[in-house]
């Protein structure tokens, strides 16, 4: 596969990630299975992807300790990149950036992954009570310390954070510039797919000026993209799409247009409609990396093989034509 070569210390990764979290967290529950995710990591480290996306929040603690499992046997093959911050509770998600317990959370961390080294460690979500400037000079010593190779922020707030009349990543921006003199920012990680370009206008441009990686996270559109979801299907409760107002079956239903475009150009091409999503997310800079997530070897396979995938002209003009998406987050 294709590398790439992300922020301040020259990260080498395989163009295309892979995003773990679907394998206990966020998506179809009565999908999940301990051994088809492991093969699907396997089959990811088989066809040269190397990032593992992960989160100490994922499960919590099942994800790491899933991927904790292959790094044991395959650590070489691996660009492991996971993120402290969030605490699970039995009723809310809070953020926890206060230096001392991120200390902590690295520590276990690297024990449920089964590794010495982080490559990357990412600030799931700042903490509002904590100056941005004390966690990220706490995670930078845990760079000194030999603990974790590299830093990055997670940007996927942003909308909650936006006032009314500015730029979706206005807020983010300053608190990168704010981090940045603390120390290096690698890699930012927000959505960015072809029904969300929000980070086109000015986050990306940001990051590319700065030798940033930008990690493409919901590159598939929470699986929308990938046209194997049919209007009025249904997700089980603790499923984000449930509750997202872009998979109500009405919204679903206006947005096929998008997916038929995808459909139209794969066709050309022999290819998938995701594997159309994941080209596009690659062609937006040389410093994004887009980290499909998926528990399933097969479309793990597949969404690899769509780094090989070379979108023409007339793609990206007939992909630029499409509708925008109906139906935002708030
Ligand atoms: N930092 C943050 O706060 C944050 C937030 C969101 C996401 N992320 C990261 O970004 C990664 C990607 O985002 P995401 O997983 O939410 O969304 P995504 O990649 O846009 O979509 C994932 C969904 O697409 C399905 N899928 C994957 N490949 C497919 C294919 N080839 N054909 C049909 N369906 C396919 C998956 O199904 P199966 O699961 O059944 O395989 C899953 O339901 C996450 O895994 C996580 O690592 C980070």
């Amino acid at each position: 596969m294709e590398r790439r070569t992300i922020g301040a210390t020259a990260l080498e990764v395989g163009a295309i990630g892979l995003g773990c979290m679907p394998m206990h967290w966020a998506y179809t529950a009565s999908q999940r299975s301990g051994e088809g995710s492991l093969r699907a990591v396997h089959a990811a480290l088989d066809v040269g992807t190397t990032l593992l996306d992960t989160a100490d929040m994922y499960g919590p603690f099942t994800n790491e300790l899933l991927i904790g499992r292959v790094l044991r046997e395959r650590r070489k093959d691996a660009f492991v990149s996971t993120k402290c911050g969030l605490l699970v509770g039995d009723q809310h998600i809070v953020a926890n950036g206060r230096p001392g317990y991120v200390k902590r959370a690295c520590d276990a961390s690297l024990r449920r992954l089964q590794t010495d080294v982080i490559d990357v460690y990412q600030l799931h979500r700042p903490d509002p009570e904590v100056p941005v400037e004390e966690t990220w000079g706490a995670m930078a010593e845990l760079v000194s310390a030999g603990k974790v190779r590299a830093l990055g922020w997670c940007a996927i707030g942003a909308r909650a954070q936006r006032r009314s009349s500015a730029g979706m990543y206005d807020v983010t921006i300053r608190q990168l510039e704010r981090i940045q003199q603390v120390f290096p920012v690698s890699l930012v990680q927000a959505e960015l797919s072809v029904w969300s370009r929000d980070a086109l206008d000015a986050l990306a441009p940001w990051c590319a000026s700065r030798g940033v990686g930008l990690l493409a996270a919901m590159p598939l559109g929470n699986g929308f993209l990938s046209g194997t979801l049919t209007p009025g299907q249904g997700f089980e409760p603790e499923d984000v799409r449930a509750r997202h107002p872009r998979f109500t079956a009405e919204m679903m239903a206006a947005n096929q247009p998008i997916v038929a475009g995808l459909r139209r150009v794969a066709g050309r091409h022999g290819a998938t409609a995701a594997q159309v999503a994941l080209a596009w997310v690659l062609a937006q800079g040389r410093h994004v990396v887009p980290v499909p997530g998926s528990k399933k070897a097969e479309w793990v396979v597949q969404n690899a093989a769509a780094a090989q995938l070379r979108l023409t002209p007339e793609d990206f003009a007939e992909i630029a034509a499409l509708p925008g998406a109906v139906g935002s987050w708030y």
